[in-house]
């Protein structure tokens, strides 16, 4: 028996920090051996929100999958793609809206949240209820569209988008019962266990809260950065007694990052008063530059090397079309158009 399909998606929001790291690419490269994964830049929906600042949209998509490569995305394995080099996504994308009702894209929780983003960045601080266009309300079929047009068994994700997967199971059931076919199976979320990487400040990292670190950061970013962790508050010298399990940022990426030798190391000497925290900053700043330091290099040689990267985007475009002309054969034909 072949290998289930797995499809997932990232906006195209730039480069990456250690929380996409962390919390979802070590998972992807892992489920590369047991699936066939389609992973693919969601470019039309990073339009949803950021339809009117698309300067960087090109660089960012790029930055993106040399961020998957650099961290071990094998194409080899698995199917690389951009969403809009996908048209067979768009067409089911207008399919499946002929038959979702209204209330169920309404619902999605996450649609405030959303409009909210774009409230702050026109500066509307009123609780008006804003703008919501289209595009937005429909970000929930969009993604059902591509789930289901490379016929995705699984898909990872975060809790975040539980809600948005549960409405591509309700559009994956209504569309076989109104079409009378067993066409499409209904996805299964497979959701990620590791937990979220907090910025440096304490706050969820995230570009937009300047407080994450980029896999592509350099050596001395990160040693700076790292040193900007928020440690154990209540601590005034270096001599006193620390709490690891109150140092709010530092200890946790220790644990996130570091052996469970150096660990021990780190929690019994805070304990004793014997380890101050910019040393202790310090020493973390070199762990993660030594974790980092090969994908980085990695990094490096596919910038030097873009061709390679559009070489493998198009193969991968190749790919991912051809899987969804299939889909779409059988839906045309269900749909009788
Ligand atoms: N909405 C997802 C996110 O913001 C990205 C995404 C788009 C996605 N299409 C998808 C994830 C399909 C999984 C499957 O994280
Ligand atoms: Fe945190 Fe290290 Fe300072 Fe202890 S010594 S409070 S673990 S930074």
């Amino acid at each position: 028996m072949g290998k289930d399909n797995l499809v997932s998606g990232m906006r195209s929001t730039g480069k990456l920090h250690l929380g996409h790291y962390m919390g979802v690419l070590t998972n992807w490269v892992k489920l590369q051996e047991e699936y066939n994964c389609f992973y693919f830049v969601a470019d039309w929906h990073a339009l949803t929100t950021k339809y009117d600042s698309t300067e960087n949209l090109k660089q960012d998509k790029l930055d993106v999958v040399i961020d998957w490569l650099a961290c071990g995305i094998n194409p080899d394995k698995s199917t690389v793609y951009y969403q809009s080099n996908v048209l067979q996504i768009a067409e089911l994308h207008v399919l499946l809206s002929m038959i979702t009702p209204n209330n169920w894209v309404e619902r999605d929780p996450t649609l405030k949240d959303m409009v909210k983003i774009i409230k702050n960045k026109d500066g509307d601080k009123s609780e008006n209820v804003p703008q919501l266009n289209y595009g937005l309300l429909g970000y929930p079929i969009l993604m059902s569209a591509d789930i289901m047009a490379m016929n995705g068994a699984v898909v990872p994700v975060g809790v975040d988008q539980l809600a948005h997967l549960e409405i591509t199971r309700d559009i994956a059931r209504r569309f076989n019962n109104i079409y009378k076919t067993e066409l499409f199976n209904e996805p299964a979320p497979k959701l990620t266990q590791i937990p979220l990487l907090m910025g440096v400040d304490g706050q969820k990292m995230g570009k937009s809260f300047h407080n994450d670190i980029k896999i592509s950061d350099d050596e001395e970013t990160t040693s700076k950065k790292i040193m900007q962790c928020i440690t154990d508050r209540s601590r005034a010298r270096k001599d006193d007694p620390g709490h690891p399990d109150k140092c709010e940022v530092a200890y946790k990426y220790y644990e996130i990052f570091s052996d469970s030798e150096t660990l021990n190391q780190v929690n019994c000497e805070c304990k004793a008063g014997q380890r101050g925290c910019a040393d202790c900053k310090r020493q973390l700043g070199k762990i993660i530059n030594d974790k980092f330091a090969p994908i980085r290099e990695k990094r490096k040689d596919y910038e030097k090397d873009l061709d390679r990267v559009y070489d493998i985007i198009r193969e991968g475009n190749k790919k991912a079309s051809i899987e969804a002309e299939k889909t779409l054969k059988k839906v045309r034909d269900a749909v009788n158009i």
